[in-house]
């Protein structure tokens, strides 16, 4: 009998009603760490739980490539997808050597720690205002989820798009829309689901086609004017191309540090000596972040596929099939870390893989940090008690993982 077929590793569905699937990763590490799963009705693949492997499979980026795809994906919505202005959108997450490192230093220089400091004011200003505006909140009650971890990478990427102010619940909305199409509370309305999904590529266009133009005719000193402007080999990118650099920095920024927020305040009302140690020692914070960003795992898996016949650890590979890493059982792995299914936020030697490695690691983990940092800070500081104020309700996404709602009681300290 086998231990399974996958469907619990990438259904949306199973993730939001039991949460990840822990304890059947910890199986595959031990007997089937590069397990062939068939689920009905999505594209086969191998699972891969090892660290080592991913790190392996991850850092041969012409073996294993990413251009045909970074997510499982029902066997209908394939063909949807070839067929949809999506399917003609080409970003960097999705390319492989060497174009992938042409487009990728469009922006990597305003990704470097020394260029993300810059927004330190940005950013603080963002934690500063989200916590006053708890005060405001009736009952001491909030859904940190909604309120907090989505409203702070929210503003900090608008600020670095240049999204107006007045335009952030709209692009909150449409890249809702775009990436949880599994979750009946978030996906566009509309029977016709193929019409839904050309008005919602529509209407994301027609934003930053808005921002792109006026960045061309009024340059300044941000992101969205180096995307707007950008050139590969002396050539501009195209108007698809473009606009998927601003569509790929804000989705993978967004749900992410969201994801990662909120599942760190669910660890630390689970673990309140945890809480209890940060408030107390607020020069653990670089490490806290690191054990959240271990413990969350936001982005669940990212696909690869082989490009010829090879090996991973002794499996015979095809060319042409598909491997999913996942990341958060690598982050759980005996191997690698100590004690993996505590929460500790002082965890020494904490090499958490959240960010993925190799060609396409993070381009935003320095913000993704940096963010967090200032988010967790301002928190700790002023926030004198916290509970949970109701139950958490999860995403339906195998993809990017986390919660939607986190009901919590807090008590603000006063000044
Ligand atoms: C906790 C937050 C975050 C997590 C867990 C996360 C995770 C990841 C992972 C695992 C990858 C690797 C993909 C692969 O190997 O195929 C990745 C790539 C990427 N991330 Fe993040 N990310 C986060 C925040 C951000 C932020 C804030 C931004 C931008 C502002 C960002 C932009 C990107 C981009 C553009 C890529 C593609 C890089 C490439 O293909 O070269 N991410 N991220």
């Amino acid at each position: 009998m086998t231990i399974t077929d996958g469907s619990e590793l990438i259904s949306p569905h199973y993730y939001a009603e039991h949460g990840a699937p822990h304890d059947l990763w910890t199986r595959l590490r031990n007997e089937s760490p590069v397990h062939w799963c068939e689920p009905e009705g999505f594209e086969p693949f191998w699972a891969i739980t090892r660290y080592a492997d991913i790190v392996d499979i991850s850092t041969q980026p012409e073996l294993f490539a990413s251009g045909p795809g970074i997510t499982v994906i029902r066997r209908v919505q394939r063909a949807n997808l070839e067929e949809s202005a999506f399917g003609s959108m080409r970003v960097i997450i999705q390319m492989d050597p060497p174009e992938h490192r042409a487009v990728r230093k469009v922006a990597s220089p305003t990704f470097t720690p020394r260029a993300i400091r810059s927004l330190d004011d940005e950013i603080e200003l963002s934690a500063r205002e989200l916590v006053d505006e708890l005060a405001g909140l009736a009952g001491g009650e909030c859904d940190f989820a909604t309120d907090i971890a989505a409203a702070h990478p929210l503003r900090i990427l608008a600020h670095m798009l240049g999204v107006p102010r007045e335009q952030e619940p709209d692009i909150l909305r449409l890249t809702n829309q775009l990436f949880a199409i599994d979750d009946p509370d978030l996906q566009r309305e509309g029977d016709d689901r193929e019409q839904a999904t050309m008005e919602l590529g529509m209407e994301l266009y027609a934003m930053f086609d808005a921002i792109i133009q006026d960045r061309r005719a009024n340059p300044r000193d941000d992101l969205a004017t180096v995307l707007a402007t950008a050139t590969v080999d002396g050539e501009p990118l195209g108007p698809m191309e473009t606009v998927g650099y601003y569509l790929i920095i804000f989705s993978a920024g967004h749900d992410t540090t969201k994801n990662a927020l909120a599942g760190g305040m669910r660890a630390f009302l689970e673990h309140p000596d945890e809480w209890r140690k940060l408030r107390e020692n607020p020069d653990l914070i670089d490490k806290a972040v690191e054990e959240v960003g271990r413990w969350t795992s936001p982005v669940n898996y990212m696909k690869r596929t082989a490009t010829a016949d090879t090996e991973v650890r002794g499996q015979k590979i095809a060319a042409g099939e598909s491997l999913v890493m996942f990341y958060a059982s690598a982050n759980r792995d005996e191997d690698v870390f100590d004690d993996p299914f505590r929460f500790v936020i002082d965890r020494e030697s904490n090499r958490q893989l959240g960010f993925g490695i190799g060609e396409h690691f993070c381009l935003g983990a320095n913000m993704a940090r940096r963010s967090q940092r200032a988010l967790w800070l301002e928190l700790a500081r002023r926030l004198e008690s916290i509970e949970f104020a109701g139950d958490p309700a999860q995403i339906h996404s195998a993809f990017v993982v986390g919660l939607k709602h986190l009901p919590m009681r807090f008590a603000l300290a006063s000044g």
